[in-house]
């Protein structure tokens, strides 16, 4: 018998929903939340209110466009943590009711998780072991599979997630929020090397993005008293210059732990890794040092329920099924 997941992913501001039959993806929808853009960040309690909005229909029209109908589903999966609690609570009340109503299989996913099994969605798939930096708007970490259900966390960062360090350095420059991939498009046409910003290093496998906000901060501040338009007539190479500062950060500890563990299965997951100059940094990087390397399909990067939806599928192989009295939780360890 076939297995068809609904999946829901509701960590944060974005609403999702995705229906997996036997691993394979039918139908993953993504409603973007604008109303954050304002406010230069998420604003849970608009978040959750939003998510309530959105998941009906984002449900509905996922069932639509994978031509699937409700009763053809067997198992509900949700994103059970880390996120925005008020967020999270969405995604699992609607998947306990859909599971309690229709009788079905209940299982709940860790997102981290879920974003490194981003790589099984599409060929061509990683073998194991592989490695996998996940960098979000919310963690960066160096995980190593052993299996898709056996993941290990080598280390992560210890202030700020690189995605935070994206974001923090658009807004100073007075980008809107999500500042990300508008300092991947300007630094497109930037000078990478123009501005210099400390590449700071931590102990093992860990990161540190702190540093590189404050540095920006000083550094904006200090040439705007010499010249106010600044931000303006630099815009391009500053961007480029603080995205070559976060990938060489990120590139370094990706490739210390390849070389210690001798592993050449490498990928990237998360929103971060959507990132243009990272993912060209990966390949030609990678290349030389004689790497395979994955990158999930640009849509699979950021939040999405099709990720949700195969780590399900991994966990409803192995029987791994979650109570009605499953919580969400905003933090979550492996
Ligand atoms: O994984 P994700 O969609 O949500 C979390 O789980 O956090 O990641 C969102 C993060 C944000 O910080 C966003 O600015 C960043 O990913 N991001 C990017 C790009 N696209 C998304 N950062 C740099 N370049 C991009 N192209
Ligand atoms: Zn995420």
């Amino acid at each position: 018998m076939s297995v068809t997941i609904l999946a829901i992913e509701s960590s944060c501001d974005d609403t999702s929903a995705a229906i997996i039959r036997d691993g394979k993806v039918l139908s993953n929808l993504i409603a973007t939340q604008k109303v954050h853009e304002q406010y230069g960040g998420v604003v849970p309690e608009m978040a959750s209110r939003a998510h309530m909005q959105n998941i009906v229909p984002v449900v509905d029209v996922a069932l639509q466009n994978a031509g699937v109908k409700k009763e053809e589903i067997t198992a509900v999966a949700f994103t059970q943590a880390p996120g925005l609690i008020g967020s999270l609570m969405v995604g699992a009340g609607f998947a306990k009711a859909f599971a309690q109503a229709r009788n079905l299989p209940l299982i709940a996913v860790h997102h981290m998780q879920a974003h490194v099994l981003a790589h099984f969605i599409e060929d061509p798939k990683p073998d194991f072991p592989f490695l996998c930096l996940t960098v979000s708007g919310g963690h960066t970490q160096i995980v190593l599979c052993k299996s898709p259900l056996e993941l290990e966390v080598l280390g992560e960062t210890v202030d700020d997630a690189a995605g935070e360090a994206f974001d923090k350095t658009a807004k100073m420059l007075g980008l809107p929020y999500p500042g990300g991939p508008l300092i991947d498009k300007n630094a497109q046409e930037g000078d990478p090397l123009r501005f210099k910003f400390p590449v700071t290093s931590m102990p093992g496998f860990n990161f540190s993005f702190s540093g590189i906000k404050t540095a920006v901060l000083n550094f904006l501040q200090q040439q705007k008293k010499t010249n106010p338009n600044f931000v303006e007539e630099n815009i391009k190479d500053i961007c480029a210059s603080v995205q070559y500062t976060i990938i060489t950060m990120l590139m370094n500890k990706l490739k210390k732990a390849a070389k210690e563990l001798n592993i050449k299965q490498v990928g990237i997951a998360g929103g971060v890794s959507a990132n243009s100059g990272l993912r060209k940094t990966l390949q030609e990087q990678g290349a030389e040092l004689g790497w395979e390397v994955f990158i999930p399909k640009f849509e699979y990067c950021t939040d999405n329920a099709a990720m949700i939806g195969i780590t399900a599928y991994y966990k409803y192989l192995d029987g791994e099924f979650a109570d009605l009295s499953v919580t969400p939780s905003a933090r979550a360890s492996w």
